[in-house]
């Protein structure tokens, strides 16, 4: 979508259109990035601060700020991290192995950068942090780690603002990640995120490009009023037809 063909309403309480111009450029043009890092282009501290300070201003369940972020430089530990990866991806493509034309596609892609990018941060999540009674979280005990997912989105998308990418990895073992980082055991390690500058934000996603899967639509992740109910004629057909309009753009 074009943002800039974007004719806002307005509400008095919104921002002006240039403000959500740049939101909306910061959402749209977010990607996780992998590869591209310019190596040897180091985040300053401005930056690096002005992100973490996004970062930790998410909202989060009760107030409970539940995070901390681990800023990794060292390239030994770093190592020892692609180390963990790589013995992570092995037992991955393995799991694929009833499928063989998939295992040879999944085995290419490149699925994280922790050498390359200039800075690796492990963010974390203390559910103990003004605990035991977390207002919010005495039913659903996740809303804790969703309040670090939260803390994440805002720092991948302050990032892609500051021209710094980000990239999420997951395919590691959280046990050796403990290990090497020295997390504590009631400490559940969330993310690994790479970060540095880029040569490029590509257009789409880097599995949508290689047709690993493709973006649905949204009319489509919609239900109306009730599980699966995804055509509704009444109330709702205009606002269907709205986002059409929104994905035609
Ligand atoms: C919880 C989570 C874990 C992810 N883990 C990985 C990962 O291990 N390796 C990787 O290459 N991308 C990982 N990603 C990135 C997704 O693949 C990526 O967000 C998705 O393909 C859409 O691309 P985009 O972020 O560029 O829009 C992860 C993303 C999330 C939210």
């Amino acid at each position: 979508m074009t943002i800039e063909q974007n004719d806002f309403g307005n509400h008095e309480n919104s921002l002006s259109s240039q403000e959500r111009n740049g939101l909306y450029k910061a959402i749209f043009s977010r990607r996780d990035i992998r590869s591209h890092f310019l190596e040897g282009k180091d985040i300053s501290n401005d930056v690096l601060v002005r992100v973490l300070n996004a970062a930790h201003h998410a909202p989060s369940v009760g107030f409970s700020q539940p995070w901390n972020f681990i800023l990794i430089k060292n390239r030994a530990t770093r190592n020892k991290v692609k180390e963990s990866f790589e013995k992570e991806f092995q037992k991955s493509i393995l799991s694929l192995d009833d499928d063989t034309l998939r295992q040879k596609k999944y085995s290419s892609l490149k699925l994280e950068g922790v050498m390359e990018s200039s800075l690796n941060i492990r963010v974390t999540y203390d559910s103990t942090r003004f605990g035991p009674f977390v207002l919010g979280r005495t039913s659903v005990p996740e809303t804790g780690a969703y309040s670090v997912c939260c803390a994440i989105q805002n720092l991948w998308l302050a990032a892609r603002a500051e021209g710094v990418g980000v990239g999420w990895v997951s395919i590691l073992s959280i046990e050796d990640l403990k290990k090497i980082l020295s997390i504590p055991h009631h400490v559940n390690p969330i993310a690994y995120l790479c970060l540095g500058y880029v040569s490029e934000f590509a257009d789409k996603p880097d599995l949508e490009k290689a047709n690993w899967l493709p973006r649905l639509k949204l009319n489509d992740v919609i239900y109306y009023e009730n599980w699966g109910r995804i055509h509704e004629k009444g109330r709702w057909s205009d606002f269907s037809s709205a986002v059409n309009t929104i994905e035609e753009q």
